[in-house]
């Protein structure tokens, strides 16, 4: 898991949300993680380059890699009534290093999504932008949040027991569905 370095308040933001959060990488790389804001989509072109169409896969389950723009639009320009997302980046904030998103989907159920930089996964990045999405999930007043997750996805799954989430299979043989239900 990464190391947590200290925190500093974001701008225009409720007390306790919008806070930037320094930690450092398993690899000794110091990264921050911040809410989302819409001018982030400028980020994305390089990030989608630097995933692999497996990792796409993986996250959207959809082939083609890549991101969209209509979908990058869609990603960073969202309603904080029903999500919150969480963007990592260097300390210079100049390279985008993984994202996080909660969004509800029904009443006080979300639905979370990750996604890492490929040459950065295992270093503890997914962990830290997880406990973010928790925390917003939190704050969205949510009493469950749930993911899809393919079933050869070993490296999501573990993070997901890692916070005591529970796999449910459904019709889909090559899905899983992490769930969480908050007391
Ligand atoms: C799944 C994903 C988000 C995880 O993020 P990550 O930064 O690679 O994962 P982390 O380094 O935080 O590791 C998560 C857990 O996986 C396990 N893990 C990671 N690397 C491991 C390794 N080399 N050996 C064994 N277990 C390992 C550990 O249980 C680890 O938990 P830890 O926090 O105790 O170390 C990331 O790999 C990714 O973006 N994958 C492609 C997109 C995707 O699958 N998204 C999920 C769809 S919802």
């Amino acid at each position: 898991m990464a190391d947590e370095e200290g925190a500093e308040g974001g701008p225009d933001w409720p007390p306790g949300e919008g806070a930037v959060r320094a930690i450092r990488l398993a690899d000794e790389r110091p990264a921050l993680i911040r809410p989302l804001r819409p001018e982030d989509d400028r980020f994305y072109p390089a990030f989608a380059s630097a995933v692999t169409e497996e990792d796409h896969w993986m996250r959207f389950l959809t082939v083609g890699g890549g991101f969209r723009p209509e979908q990058v639009r869609r990603l960073t320009h969202f309603d904080r009534e029903d999500a919150r997302a969480y963007i990592a980046l260097d300390p210079a904030e100049a390279e985008m290093l993984g994202v996080s998103r909660i969004h509800r989907v029904d009443g006080r159920e979300g639905e979370f999504a990750v996604i890492v930089r490929s040459d950065l996964k295992g270093l503890g990045l997914g962990h830290a932008l997880m406990e973010e999405v928790l925390l917003g999930a939190k704050a969205l007043r949510l009493a469950s949040v749930w993911g899809l997750v393919l079933r050869e996805n070993w490296m999501m799954l573990a993070l997901c027991r890692e916070f005591g989430m529970v796999a449910e299979r459904g019709d889909d043989p090559t899905l899983v569905t992490v769930r969480l239900t908050f007391p």
